[in-house]
Protein backbone atom coordinates (compact mmCIF):
# COMPACT_ATOMS: atom_id res chain seq x y z
CA UNK A 1 0.00 0.00 0.00
CA UNK A 2 1.13 3.28 -0.89
CA UNK A 3 2.20 5.55 2.23
CA UNK A 4 -0.36 7.90 3.40
CA UNK A 5 0.70 11.69 2.25
CA UNK A 6 0.67 14.40 4.55
CA UNK A 7 -1.06 17.20 3.11
CA UNK A 8 0.95 19.45 4.52
CA UNK A 9 4.23 17.95 3.30
CA UNK A 10 4.17 19.80 -0.48
CA UNK A 11 3.11 23.47 1.42
CA UNK A 12 -1.17 22.70 1.45
CA UNK A 13 -1.52 25.15 4.79
CA UNK A 14 -3.91 22.98 6.92
CA UNK A 15 -6.68 25.64 7.06
CA UNK A 16 -7.31 24.91 3.13
CA UNK A 17 -9.14 22.85 0.60
CA UNK A 18 -7.04 19.71 0.23
CA UNK A 19 -5.94 21.08 -3.56
CA UNK A 20 -5.08 24.89 -4.06
CA UNK A 21 -3.22 25.29 -7.26
CA UNK A 22 -4.24 24.72 -10.98
CA UNK A 23 -5.48 21.43 -12.60
CA UNK A 24 -4.81 20.91 -16.49
CA UNK A 25 -7.32 18.23 -18.29
CA UNK A 26 -5.39 16.01 -20.26
CA UNK A 27 -7.53 14.20 -23.03
CA UNK A 28 -4.98 11.53 -24.00
CA UNK A 29 -6.31 10.89 -27.75
CA UNK A 30 -5.75 14.28 -28.63
CA UNK A 31 -2.52 15.54 -26.52
CA UNK A 32 0.54 14.26 -28.21
CA UNK A 33 0.90 11.30 -30.79
CA UNK A 34 4.80 9.66 -30.45
CA UNK A 35 4.28 6.83 -32.54
CA UNK A 36 2.95 8.15 -34.96
CA UNK A 37 -1.07 6.66 -35.58
CA UNK A 38 -2.88 9.71 -35.42
CA UNK A 39 -3.61 9.12 -32.10
CA UNK A 40 -1.84 10.78 -28.84
CA UNK A 41 -0.83 8.02 -25.98
CA UNK A 42 1.04 7.74 -22.76
CA UNK A 43 4.69 8.48 -24.06
CA UNK A 44 3.54 11.57 -25.40
CA UNK A 45 1.91 12.95 -22.06
CA UNK A 46 5.11 12.24 -20.27
CA UNK A 47 6.66 14.31 -23.12
CA UNK A 48 4.33 16.98 -22.64
CA UNK A 49 5.10 16.94 -19.48
CA UNK A 50 7.43 19.68 -19.60
CA UNK A 51 5.07 21.90 -20.98
CA UNK A 52 2.26 21.94 -18.10
CA UNK A 53 5.30 22.19 -15.67
CA UNK A 54 6.37 25.25 -17.41
CA UNK A 55 2.79 26.61 -16.98
CA UNK A 56 2.68 26.36 -13.38
CA UNK A 57 0.11 23.92 -12.89
CA UNK A 58 -0.18 21.51 -10.08
CA UNK A 59 -1.80 18.90 -10.98
CA UNK A 60 -2.98 16.74 -14.51
CA UNK A 61 -6.13 15.20 -14.22
CA UNK A 62 -6.50 12.64 -17.43
CA UNK A 63 -9.53 11.13 -18.97
CA UNK A 64 -9.82 7.54 -19.59
CA UNK A 65 -6.84 5.50 -20.97
CA UNK A 66 -8.31 2.05 -19.88
CA UNK A 67 -9.11 -0.88 -22.06
CA UNK A 68 -11.85 -0.18 -23.52
CA UNK A 69 -13.74 -0.50 -27.25
CA UNK A 70 -13.93 3.05 -27.46
CA UNK A 71 -17.87 3.18 -27.79
CA UNK A 72 -17.30 6.36 -25.86
CA UNK A 73 -13.56 7.24 -26.04
CA UNK A 74 -12.71 5.39 -22.82
CA UNK A 75 -15.40 6.40 -20.89
CA UNK A 76 -16.68 2.70 -21.76
CA UNK A 77 -14.18 0.65 -19.63
CA UNK A 78 -13.89 -2.98 -20.03
CA UNK A 79 -10.44 -3.42 -18.02
CA UNK A 80 -10.33 -0.58 -15.12
CA UNK A 81 -6.68 -2.25 -13.90
CA UNK A 82 -5.41 -2.19 -17.98
CA UNK A 83 -3.93 0.59 -20.14
CA UNK A 84 -5.53 -0.05 -23.78
CA UNK A 85 -2.75 -1.03 -26.00
CA UNK A 86 -3.63 2.19 -27.67
CA UNK A 87 -2.25 4.31 -25.39
CA UNK A 88 0.73 2.00 -24.30
CA UNK A 89 0.87 -0.54 -21.30
CA UNK A 90 0.73 -0.02 -17.67
CA UNK A 91 4.51 0.72 -17.08
CA UNK A 92 3.76 3.55 -19.25
CA UNK A 93 1.52 4.58 -16.51
CA UNK A 94 4.33 3.91 -13.74
CA UNK A 95 6.64 6.29 -16.01
CA UNK A 96 4.11 8.70 -16.36
CA UNK A 97 3.36 9.07 -12.74
CA UNK A 98 6.99 9.37 -11.64
CA UNK A 99 7.71 11.89 -14.47
CA UNK A 100 5.07 14.03 -13.19
CA UNK A 101 6.02 13.70 -8.88
CA UNK A 102 10.00 14.47 -10.35
CA UNK A 103 7.96 18.22 -11.58
CA UNK A 104 5.95 19.02 -8.60
CA UNK A 105 2.77 17.64 -11.01
CA UNK A 106 0.01 15.43 -9.09
CA UNK A 107 -1.57 13.03 -11.14
CA UNK A 108 -5.38 12.08 -11.22
CA UNK A 109 -6.84 9.42 -13.20
CA UNK A 110 -11.01 9.73 -14.37
CA UNK A 111 -12.94 7.05 -12.07
CA UNK A 112 -15.69 5.71 -14.00
CA UNK A 113 -17.82 4.64 -11.29
CA UNK A 114 -21.43 4.83 -12.75
CA UNK A 115 -20.95 2.50 -15.45
CA UNK A 116 -18.51 0.44 -17.87
CA UNK A 117 -18.41 -1.62 -21.29
CA UNK A 118 -20.99 -4.26 -21.95
CA UNK A 119 -18.30 -5.94 -22.93
CA UNK A 120 -16.31 -5.84 -19.08
CA UNK A 121 -16.62 -8.87 -17.35
CA UNK A 122 -18.63 -7.71 -14.81
CA UNK A 123 -21.17 -7.16 -17.48
CA UNK A 124 -20.88 -10.46 -19.97
CA UNK A 125 -21.34 -12.27 -16.32
CA UNK A 126 -24.90 -10.38 -15.41
CA UNK A 127 -26.21 -10.82 -18.71
CA UNK A 128 -25.52 -14.64 -18.60
CA UNK A 129 -27.98 -15.30 -16.21
CA UNK A 130 -31.04 -14.16 -13.78
CA UNK A 131 -29.02 -16.26 -11.33
CA UNK A 132 -25.62 -15.30 -12.02
CA UNK A 133 -23.73 -13.69 -8.88
CA UNK A 134 -22.98 -10.38 -11.00
CA UNK A 135 -26.72 -10.25 -12.32
CA UNK A 136 -27.41 -7.58 -9.27
CA UNK A 137 -24.46 -5.51 -10.21
CA UNK A 138 -26.39 -3.53 -13.01
CA UNK A 139 -29.75 -2.28 -12.84
CA UNK A 140 -32.38 -5.10 -14.63
CA UNK A 141 -35.55 -4.34 -14.92
CA UNK A 142 -38.76 -6.41 -16.35
CA UNK A 143 -40.44 -4.65 -19.79
CA UNK A 144 -43.32 -2.72 -18.49
CA UNK A 145 -46.87 -4.11 -19.29
CA UNK A 146 -46.82 -3.71 -23.06
CA UNK A 147 -43.16 -5.07 -23.20
CA UNK A 148 -42.03 -1.62 -23.88
CA UNK A 149 -38.74 0.15 -21.51
CA UNK A 150 -39.48 -0.01 -17.59
CA UNK A 151 -39.83 3.27 -17.91
CA UNK A 152 -39.69 6.72 -19.74
CA UNK A 153 -36.08 7.65 -19.27
CA UNK A 154 -33.97 8.88 -22.20
CA UNK A 155 -30.20 8.20 -22.49
CA UNK A 156 -27.73 11.10 -23.37
CA UNK A 157 -26.57 11.95 -26.59
CA UNK A 158 -29.84 10.33 -28.36
CA UNK A 159 -33.58 11.09 -27.56
CA UNK A 160 -33.25 7.07 -27.24
CA UNK A 161 -34.62 5.04 -23.87
CA UNK A 162 -32.21 4.79 -21.38
CA UNK A 163 -32.92 1.14 -21.28
CA UNK A 164 -31.84 -1.70 -24.13
CA UNK A 165 -33.70 -5.29 -24.09
CA UNK A 166 -31.83 -8.79 -23.59
CA UNK A 167 -33.18 -11.32 -25.42
CA UNK A 168 -31.07 -14.14 -23.66
CA UNK A 169 -32.68 -13.24 -20.24
CA UNK A 170 -35.95 -11.49 -21.10
CA UNK A 171 -34.74 -8.12 -19.52
CA UNK A 172 -34.16 -4.44 -19.85
CA UNK A 173 -31.24 -2.75 -18.67
CA UNK A 174 -30.24 0.61 -17.88
CA UNK A 175 -27.67 2.61 -19.04
CA UNK A 176 -27.51 6.68 -19.00
CA UNK A 177 -24.96 6.92 -21.25
CA UNK A 178 -24.88 4.81 -24.75
CA UNK A 179 -26.39 1.25 -24.83
CA UNK A 180 -22.53 0.09 -24.51
CA UNK A 181 -22.19 1.36 -21.33
CA UNK A 182 -24.60 -0.36 -18.80
CA UNK A 183 -25.04 1.08 -15.15
CA UNK A 184 -23.85 -0.56 -12.61
CA UNK A 185 -25.90 -0.94 -9.26
CA UNK A 186 -23.86 0.86 -6.28
CA UNK A 187 -26.17 -0.68 -4.13
CA UNK A 188 -24.76 -3.76 -4.48
CA UNK A 189 -22.13 -4.68 -1.78
CA UNK A 190 -20.29 -6.89 -4.59
CA UNK A 191 -20.47 -3.93 -7.04
CA UNK A 192 -19.07 -1.23 -4.69
CA UNK A 193 -16.04 -2.96 -3.23
CA UNK A 194 -14.89 -4.02 -6.87
CA UNK A 195 -15.63 -0.35 -7.39
CA UNK A 196 -13.27 0.97 -4.07
CA UNK A 197 -10.63 -1.62 -5.18
CA UNK A 198 -10.20 0.49 -8.41
CA UNK A 199 -9.61 3.57 -6.42
CA UNK A 200 -7.09 1.41 -4.15
CA UNK A 201 -5.50 -0.53 -7.35
CA UNK A 202 -4.65 3.44 -9.04
CA UNK A 203 -3.44 5.00 -5.51
CA UNK A 204 -1.43 1.94 -4.62
CA UNK A 205 0.52 2.58 -7.91
CA UNK A 206 1.06 6.34 -7.04
CA UNK A 207 -2.00 8.05 -8.77
CA UNK A 208 -2.77 11.12 -6.49
CA UNK A 209 -6.22 11.61 -7.02
CA UNK A 210 -9.31 11.06 -9.35
CA UNK A 211 -12.09 13.20 -11.38
CA UNK A 212 -15.08 11.10 -10.60
CA UNK A 213 -17.24 10.97 -14.04
CA UNK A 214 -20.93 11.19 -14.06
CA UNK A 215 -20.54 10.59 -10.19
CA UNK A 216 -23.64 12.01 -9.18
CA UNK A 217 -25.69 9.02 -10.86
CA UNK A 218 -24.37 6.44 -9.20
CA UNK A 219 -27.11 6.75 -6.19
CA UNK A 220 -30.34 5.96 -7.73
CA UNK A 221 -34.16 6.21 -7.19
CA UNK A 222 -34.78 1.91 -7.34
CA UNK A 223 -38.27 2.70 -7.90
CA UNK A 224 -37.30 4.31 -11.48
CA UNK A 225 -40.31 6.48 -11.56
CA UNK A 226 -41.11 8.37 -14.84
CA UNK A 227 -39.72 11.50 -15.74
CA UNK A 228 -42.60 14.15 -15.56
CA UNK A 229 -43.96 15.27 -18.65
CA UNK A 230 -42.61 18.55 -20.46
CA UNK A 231 -39.08 17.12 -18.92
CA UNK A 232 -36.55 18.58 -21.33
CA UNK A 233 -34.46 17.05 -23.53
CA UNK A 234 -31.52 18.56 -22.73
CA UNK A 235 -29.40 17.64 -19.43
CA UNK A 236 -31.42 14.24 -19.67
CA UNK A 237 -30.49 12.18 -16.84
CA UNK A 238 -28.55 14.38 -14.54
CA UNK A 239 -31.44 15.69 -12.55
CA UNK A 240 -31.98 11.82 -11.65
CA UNK A 241 -29.32 12.52 -9.31
CA UNK A 242 -30.36 11.17 -5.91
CA UNK A 243 -29.55 11.23 -1.86
CA UNK A 244 -28.01 8.06 -1.56
CA UNK A 245 -24.78 8.99 -3.94
CA UNK A 246 -23.58 10.46 -0.92
CA UNK A 247 -23.65 7.45 0.91
CA UNK A 248 -21.76 5.63 -1.53
CA UNK A 249 -18.96 8.75 -1.40
CA UNK A 250 -18.91 8.72 1.94
CA UNK A 251 -17.61 4.66 1.27
CA UNK A 252 -15.14 6.19 -1.52
CA UNK A 253 -13.75 8.99 0.83
CA UNK A 254 -12.74 6.81 3.42
CA UNK A 255 -10.78 4.68 0.67
CA UNK A 256 -9.07 8.22 -0.08
CA UNK A 257 -8.52 9.18 3.31
CA UNK A 258 -6.70 6.16 3.96
CA UNK A 259 -4.71 7.00 1.55
CA UNK A 260 -4.15 10.83 1.06
CA UNK A 261 -5.90 10.85 -2.53
CA UNK A 262 -8.63 13.53 -3.55
CA UNK A 263 -11.29 13.31 -5.66
CA UNK A 264 -12.78 16.01 -7.67
CA UNK A 265 -16.72 15.09 -8.91
CA UNK A 266 -18.21 16.01 -12.54
CA UNK A 267 -21.33 17.44 -10.46
CA UNK A 268 -23.22 18.37 -14.30
CA UNK A 269 -26.02 20.28 -12.06
CA UNK A 270 -26.46 24.06 -12.25
CA UNK A 271 -28.62 24.05 -8.55
CA UNK A 272 -25.59 25.39 -6.61
CA UNK A 273 -27.31 23.64 -3.85
CA UNK A 274 -27.42 20.11 -5.46
CA UNK A 275 -23.58 20.55 -6.06
CA UNK A 276 -22.94 20.75 -2.68
CA UNK A 277 -25.02 17.80 -1.85
CA UNK A 278 -22.00 15.72 -3.33
CA UNK A 279 -19.37 17.84 -1.78
CA UNK A 280 -17.88 17.73 2.06
CA UNK A 281 -15.71 15.84 4.70
CA UNK A 282 -17.50 12.77 3.74
CA UNK A 283 -18.19 13.35 0.55
CA UNK A 284 -16.04 14.49 -2.74
CA UNK A 285 -13.11 16.76 -1.70
CA UNK A 286 -14.09 19.32 -5.06
CA UNK A 287 -16.77 19.22 -7.17
CA UNK A 288 -16.27 20.82 -10.36
CA UNK A 289 -19.08 24.48 -11.09
CA UNK A 290 -20.00 24.68 -14.50
CA UNK A 291 -21.84 27.98 -13.69
CA UNK A 292 -19.63 29.94 -16.01
CA UNK A 293 -19.48 26.96 -18.74
CA UNK A 294 -23.08 27.23 -19.12
CA UNK A 295 -23.33 31.11 -19.03
CA UNK A 296 -23.52 33.13 -22.28
CA UNK A 297 -20.69 35.87 -22.35
CA UNK A 298 -22.56 38.50 -20.39
CA UNK A 299 -21.23 40.55 -17.28
CA UNK A 300 -24.14 41.16 -15.63
CA UNK A 301 -24.53 37.14 -15.72
CA UNK A 302 -21.18 36.51 -14.52
CA UNK A 303 -21.36 38.48 -11.75
CA UNK A 304 -24.46 36.90 -10.28
CA UNK A 305 -22.99 33.16 -11.12
CA UNK A 306 -20.07 34.35 -9.44
CA UNK A 307 -21.13 35.75 -6.27
CA UNK A 308 -23.89 32.72 -5.79
CA UNK A 309 -21.59 29.99 -6.52
CA UNK A 310 -18.85 31.23 -4.19
CA UNK A 311 -21.45 32.42 -1.41
CA UNK A 312 -22.72 28.94 -1.29
CA UNK A 313 -19.06 27.40 -1.03
CA UNK A 314 -17.89 30.16 1.51
CA UNK A 315 -20.70 29.71 3.31
CA UNK A 316 -19.68 25.80 4.39
CA UNK A 317 -15.99 26.98 4.55
CA UNK A 318 -15.33 25.15 0.97
CA UNK A 319 -13.74 26.01 -2.33
CA UNK A 320 -15.82 25.81 -5.98
CA UNK A 321 -13.67 24.12 -8.71
CA UNK A 322 -14.24 26.43 -11.92
CA UNK A 323 -14.14 25.52 -15.44
CA UNK A 324 -14.57 26.82 -18.45
CA UNK A 325 -13.98 24.03 -21.38
CA UNK A 326 -13.72 20.29 -21.25
CA UNK A 327 -13.83 17.53 -23.89
CA UNK A 328 -17.71 17.54 -23.61
CA UNK A 329 -18.39 21.07 -24.58
CA UNK A 330 -17.57 23.99 -27.07
CA UNK A 331 -13.97 25.16 -26.32
CA UNK A 332 -14.17 28.50 -24.62
CA UNK A 333 -13.18 30.51 -27.65
CA UNK A 334 -15.20 29.05 -29.98
CA UNK A 335 -18.16 29.73 -27.25
CA UNK A 336 -17.53 33.33 -26.51
CA UNK A 337 -16.85 34.11 -29.91
CA UNK A 338 -12.89 35.27 -29.90
CA UNK A 339 -9.47 34.44 -29.20
CA UNK A 340 -9.29 37.73 -27.06
CA UNK A 341 -12.41 36.85 -25.47
CA UNK A 342 -10.95 33.75 -24.59
CA UNK A 343 -7.92 35.43 -23.19
CA UNK A 344 -9.93 38.12 -21.15
CA UNK A 345 -11.97 34.55 -19.56
CA UNK A 346 -8.10 33.47 -18.76
CA UNK A 347 -8.03 35.92 -16.55
CA UNK A 348 -10.88 35.89 -14.50
CA UNK A 349 -10.91 31.90 -14.43
CA UNK A 350 -6.61 32.32 -13.00
CA UNK A 351 -7.89 34.49 -10.51
CA UNK A 352 -10.76 33.21 -9.27
CA UNK A 353 -11.37 32.18 -5.13
CA UNK A 354 -11.13 27.88 -5.32
CA UNK A 355 -9.37 25.80 -7.72
CA UNK A 356 -9.33 26.37 -11.67
CA UNK A 357 -9.24 24.00 -14.17
CA UNK A 358 -7.42 24.39 -17.96
CA UNK A 359 -8.50 22.31 -20.56
CA UNK A 360 -5.63 21.14 -22.87
CA UNK A 361 -4.86 24.10 -25.24
CA UNK A 362 -6.84 26.68 -23.27
CA UNK A 363 -3.56 27.78 -23.02
CA UNK A 364 -3.35 28.39 -26.71
CA UNK A 365 -6.78 30.02 -26.83
CA UNK A 366 -7.70 27.14 -29.38
CA UNK A 367 -11.05 27.21 -31.46
CA UNK A 368 -13.14 24.47 -32.32
CA UNK A 369 -11.79 22.17 -34.97
CA UNK A 370 -14.29 21.88 -38.09
CA UNK A 371 -15.19 18.58 -38.40
CA UNK A 372 -16.80 17.67 -41.35
CA UNK A 373 -19.40 14.93 -41.63
CA UNK A 374 -17.64 12.35 -42.78
CA UNK A 375 -14.71 12.83 -40.38
CA UNK A 376 -17.19 12.87 -36.92
CA UNK A 377 -16.37 9.92 -34.61
CA UNK A 378 -18.04 10.94 -31.67
CA UNK A 379 -21.96 9.68 -31.02
CA UNK A 380 -22.31 12.46 -29.15
CA UNK A 381 -21.19 15.71 -31.49
CA UNK A 382 -18.15 16.52 -29.39
CA UNK A 383 -14.99 16.31 -32.08
CA UNK A 384 -15.10 19.53 -32.22
CA UNK A 385 -13.42 20.55 -29.04
CA UNK A 386 -11.07 16.78 -29.15
CA UNK A 387 -9.09 18.57 -31.87
CA UNK A 388 -5.40 17.67 -31.79
CA UNK A 389 -2.85 19.86 -29.72
CA UNK A 390 -0.90 21.25 -32.36
CA UNK A 391 2.81 21.16 -30.78
CA UNK A 392 4.74 22.48 -33.86
CA UNK A 393 4.36 24.88 -36.47
CA UNK A 394 5.40 22.53 -39.38
CA UNK A 395 2.96 20.89 -41.31
CA UNK A 396 0.87 17.93 -39.16
CA UNK A 397 1.86 20.71 -36.50
CA UNK A 398 3.54 17.33 -34.47
CA UNK A 399 0.76 15.00 -35.99
CA UNK A 400 0.41 12.82 -39.19
CA UNK A 401 -2.07 13.26 -41.56
CA UNK A 402 -4.92 12.41 -41.22
CA UNK A 403 -5.06 12.67 -37.44
CA UNK A 404 -7.80 11.13 -35.64
CA UNK A 405 -9.68 14.55 -35.71
CA UNK A 406 -8.65 17.54 -37.81
CA UNK A 407 -6.45 19.46 -36.23
CA UNK A 408 -7.77 23.63 -35.20
CA UNK A 409 -7.94 26.24 -37.36
CA UNK A 410 -4.79 28.25 -37.54
CA UNK A 411 -3.25 25.18 -36.01
CA UNK A 412 0.21 26.22 -36.79
CA UNK A 413 0.22 30.08 -35.79
CA UNK A 414 -1.91 28.77 -32.54
CA UNK A 415 1.03 25.99 -31.90
CA UNK A 416 2.97 25.64 -28.64
CA UNK A 417 6.24 26.18 -30.44
CA UNK A 418 4.62 29.46 -32.18
CA UNK A 419 3.32 30.99 -28.88
CA UNK A 420 6.40 30.00 -27.34
CA UNK A 421 8.46 32.61 -29.77
CA UNK A 422 5.51 35.47 -29.05
CA UNK A 423 5.55 36.63 -25.66
CA UNK A 424 2.07 38.56 -26.66
CA UNK A 425 0.75 34.99 -26.75
CA UNK A 426 -1.96 33.24 -24.85
CA UNK A 427 0.47 30.82 -23.56
CA UNK A 428 2.46 33.43 -22.21
CA UNK A 429 -0.73 35.28 -20.34
CA UNK A 430 -1.82 31.89 -19.15
CA UNK A 431 2.06 31.32 -17.66
CA UNK A 432 1.93 34.98 -16.45
CA UNK A 433 -1.24 34.44 -14.76
CA UNK A 434 -0.43 31.41 -13.12
CA UNK A 435 2.84 32.57 -12.19
CA UNK A 436 0.73 35.87 -10.30
CA UNK A 437 -1.34 33.39 -8.47
CA UNK A 438 1.27 30.99 -6.92
CA UNK A 439 3.38 34.82 -6.05
CA UNK A 440 -0.03 36.38 -4.46
CA UNK A 441 -1.28 34.68 -1.55
CA UNK A 442 -4.51 36.74 -2.06
CA UNK A 443 -5.23 35.69 -5.30
CA UNK A 444 -5.50 32.42 -3.74
CA UNK A 445 -6.69 32.32 0.39
CA UNK A 446 -8.09 35.59 -0.08
CA UNK A 447 -12.11 36.35 0.23
CA UNK A 448 -13.73 37.47 -2.95
CA UNK A 449 -16.35 40.19 -3.22
CA UNK A 450 -18.04 40.89 -6.85
CA UNK A 451 -18.01 44.56 -7.70
CA UNK A 452 -21.33 46.64 -9.13
CA UNK A 453 -22.03 49.85 -9.72
CA UNK A 454 -21.84 51.14 -6.49
CA UNK A 455 -17.96 50.14 -6.91
CA UNK A 456 -17.58 52.43 -10.12
CA UNK A 457 -18.11 49.03 -12.29
CA UNK A 458 -19.30 50.96 -15.56
CA UNK A 459 -22.57 48.07 -17.27
CA UNK A 460 -20.93 45.75 -19.51
CA UNK A 461 -17.83 45.11 -17.26
CA UNK A 462 -17.16 41.79 -14.52
CA UNK A 463 -15.41 43.13 -11.70
CA UNK A 464 -14.22 41.10 -8.29
CA UNK A 465 -11.42 42.20 -5.66
CA UNK A 466 -9.45 39.40 -3.50
CA UNK A 467 -8.61 40.56 -0.19
CA UNK A 468 -6.30 39.07 2.49
CA UNK A 469 -4.94 41.19 5.26
CA UNK A 470 -3.87 44.77 3.25
CA UNK A 471 -3.31 43.06 -0.14
CA UNK A 472 -5.71 43.80 -2.42
CA UNK A 473 -6.47 42.76 -6.23
CA UNK A 474 -8.98 43.37 -8.93
CA UNK A 475 -10.23 41.81 -12.20
CA UNK A 476 -11.98 43.56 -14.53
CA UNK A 477 -13.13 42.37 -17.84
CA UNK A 478 -14.93 43.74 -20.50
CA UNK A 479 -17.46 41.85 -21.44
CA UNK A 480 -19.97 43.72 -23.56
CA UNK A 481 -17.43 44.60 -26.77
CA UNK A 482 -17.01 48.10 -26.11
CA UNK A 483 -14.22 50.51 -24.72
CA UNK A 484 -14.85 50.68 -21.39
CA UNK A 485 -13.79 53.63 -18.47
CA UNK A 486 -13.36 52.43 -15.16
CA UNK A 487 -12.48 55.94 -13.15
CA UNK A 488 -12.96 54.23 -9.71
CA UNK A 489 -9.70 52.33 -10.45
CA UNK A 490 -7.54 54.76 -12.18
CA UNK A 491 -6.85 56.89 -8.55
CA UNK A 492 -2.93 55.95 -9.71
CA UNK A 493 -2.86 53.69 -6.70
CA UNK A 494 -3.86 50.43 -8.80
CA UNK A 495 -0.96 48.56 -11.18
CA UNK A 496 -1.55 46.64 -13.74
CA UNK A 497 -0.40 42.97 -13.26
CA UNK A 498 -1.86 41.40 -15.92
CA UNK A 499 -3.44 42.51 -19.40
CA UNK A 500 -5.14 40.05 -21.44
CA UNK A 501 -4.36 41.85 -24.65
CA UNK A 502 -0.71 40.62 -24.11
CA UNK A 503 0.45 44.41 -23.63
CA UNK A 504 3.10 43.09 -21.44
CA UNK A 505 4.40 46.33 -21.79
CA UNK A 506 1.41 47.93 -19.79
CA UNK A 507 1.75 45.16 -17.15
CA UNK A 508 3.37 46.89 -13.88
CA UNK A 509 2.29 50.66 -15.03
CA UNK A 510 -0.80 52.28 -13.21
CA UNK A 511 -3.93 51.84 -14.55
CA UNK A 512 -5.20 54.58 -16.31
CA UNK A 513 -9.38 53.31 -16.44
CA UNK A 514 -9.37 52.33 -20.12
CA UNK A 515 -10.58 48.85 -20.85
CA UNK A 516 -10.46 48.11 -24.14
CA UNK A 517 -13.06 45.95 -25.77
CA UNK A 518 -13.19 42.19 -24.72
CA UNK A 519 -10.20 42.22 -22.69
CA UNK A 520 -9.20 41.92 -18.87
CA UNK A 521 -6.63 43.68 -16.60
CA UNK A 522 -5.65 42.08 -12.93
CA UNK A 523 -5.03 44.97 -10.86
CA UNK A 524 -2.96 44.98 -7.63
CA UNK A 525 -3.41 47.75 -4.82
CA UNK A 526 -0.30 49.34 -4.68
C1 LIG B 1 -18.94 12.58 -18.74
C2 LIG B 1 -17.72 12.55 -19.59
O1 LIG B 1 -17.05 13.78 -19.45
C3 LIG B 1 -18.18 12.29 -21.00
O2 LIG B 1 -17.15 12.46 -21.94
C4 LIG B 1 -18.75 10.90 -21.07
O3 LIG B 1 -19.30 10.69 -22.35
C5 LIG B 1 -19.84 10.71 -20.02
N1 LIG B 1 -19.52 11.25 -18.74
C6 LIG B 1 -20.11 9.24 -19.81
O4 LIG B 1 -19.01 8.65 -19.18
Amino acid sequence: MAEARDPSADGTAPDGPPFDGVVYQVYPRSFRDTDGDGVGDLAGMRAGLDHLASLGVGAVWSSPFFRSPMADFGYDISDHRDVDPLFGALADVDGLIADAHARGLRVWLDWVANHTSDRHPWFTASRSSREDPHRDWYVWRDPAPDGGPPNNWIRHFAPEPAWTYDDATGQYYLHHFLPEQPDVNWDDPGLREAQLDVLRFWIDRGVDGFRADAIVLIGQDRTYPDDPPGTPPDGRGWFHWHPSTRGHLAAARRVLDERGAVMIGEAFLEDVDAVLAHVGDDALHLAFTFQLLLAPWDATEWARRIAEVDAAFAARGLWPAWVLSNHDKPRLATRVGSRARARAALCVLLTLRGVPTLYQGDELALEDAEVPTEREVDPGGRDGCRAPMPWTSEPGCGWPDPAWLPLPPDAAALSVAAQEADPASALHLTRRLIALRSSHEVLVRGAQRVLGAADGIPDGVLGFVRELGDARMVTLAEMAGRTATVPAFADGAWVVRIGSDGAAAGEGGTFDGTLPADTAVVLERA
